[in-house]
């Protein structure tokens, strides 16, 4: 077959996930193989509309698998929000003759690259986000080890709680989804989970689940709550108020974003790497690398992003089940 692409870019974009940088690695080994030149794009969209771009060979990825963070830097860019940026950006791909862009983040990731696309730059996405919010892949590189880094400090937070009889209320990211929220939960053995995704009930949602803990003969409580249901201190406060303990308020932070990617994402990263740079040295652009029952599909971008993910809420049933003192009502 007649190879049509010879340069590509490489960017991340958005919040940094474990594994974007196992990713990019794959895309400039596997360009390497097809005979494909590769530039890192740095800070995101906003590197192509600035020209900020380094050179990046086989060697120069070498010992990045497993780092955290991204090598390439990333940002959320206001510029490429308008026309005007998104110009410059197409300006600067002219510039370096770059047949295509690899762009690896998230939703708003994908919108930069919808319009790149638009604008006759062809455009492949990968899936990374420590949110798994979404819609057309079933798995994003970073969820897993985030979910591990939260898991972590939680079993840490239990030891003091159980030793000071103690409720802990531990906030987790995930922006406007409960993916991260509701598989830390269950990692945990968590009293209760808040999710934005289900309508919170306070008292049958929060007082219930520990007044059933406490009966059962428990003396500590674990509340998860994902940052998209409100503050977890508000949350503490209203227990404190219902019930007169007195919480101890943790807000796990940027903390579940770093660190080195556990092999679910290192594998995953390297195979959307891969397939990625297939997709353009086998002529096809303008999709999303998604992980679909145990494979990977390509999805164009603006089918993509119309697609939902729902949190399967069996997840929650089950939460709830596997507490001590829970009641399923049939
Ligand atoms: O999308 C990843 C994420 O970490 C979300 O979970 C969180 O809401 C957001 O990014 C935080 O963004 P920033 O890095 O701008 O604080």
């Amino acid at each position: 077959m007649e190879q049509k692409i010879k340069r590509i870019g490489v960017l991340t974009s958005g919040g940094d996930a474990p594994g974007m940088n196992a990713a990019v690695r794959a895309v400039v080994r596997t360009a390497s193989a097809y005979g494909i030149e590769c530039i890192g794009i740095r800070r995101g969209w906003q590197g192509l509309i600035t020209g900020d771009f380094v050179r990046l060979s086989s060697a120069d990825v070498g010992h990045t698998l497993s780092r955290g963070g991204t090598i390439l830097f990333t940002a959320r860019s206001e510029d490429f929000m308008t026309e005007k940026g998104r110009k410059k950006a197409v300006a600067t791909c002219r510039m370096l003759g770059l047949g295509g862009v690899v762009a690896i983040g998230g939703d708003g990731t994908f919108r930069g690259a919808l319009e790149l696309s638009r604008l006759g730059v062809p455009t492949v996405g990968i899936p990374a986000t420590i949110d798994n919010d979404v819609g057309c892949t079933n798995y994003t590189i970073g969820f897993d080890t985030a979910c591990n880094t939260a898991i972590e400090c939680i079993d840490k937070l239990r030891d003091t709680m159980q030793s000071h009889e103690r409720c802990s209320i531990v906030e987790v990211m995930g922006r406007n989804a409960g993916f991260l929220a509701l598989y830390v939960g269950i990692a945990v053995g968590a009293t209760a989970v808040l999710v934005p995704e289900r309508e919170l009930n306070f008292e049958k949602d929060v007082v219930e689940r520990i007044q059933d803990s406490r009966v059962a003969g428990n003396t500590h409580f674990m509340i998860v709550v994902a940052e998209g249901v409100g503050s977890a201190v508000e949350i503490g406060k209203r227990i404190k108020e219902e019930i007169g303990i007195d919480p101890r308020v943790t807000v796990l932070g940027h903390i579940q974003r770093g660190g080195a990617p556990n092999a679910r994402d290192r594998e995953t990263a390297t195979r959307m790497g891969y397939y990625a740079v297939r997709a353009f040295a086998e002529g096809r652009a303008n999709c999303i690398i998604c992980t679909q029952e145990g494979g990977i599909v390509e999805i164009p971008i603006e089918e993509a992003l119309a697609m939902k993910k729902h949190l399967q809420m069996i997840r929650y049933e089950i939460m709830e089940a596997t507490q001590v003192g829970s009641h399923i009502t049939v």
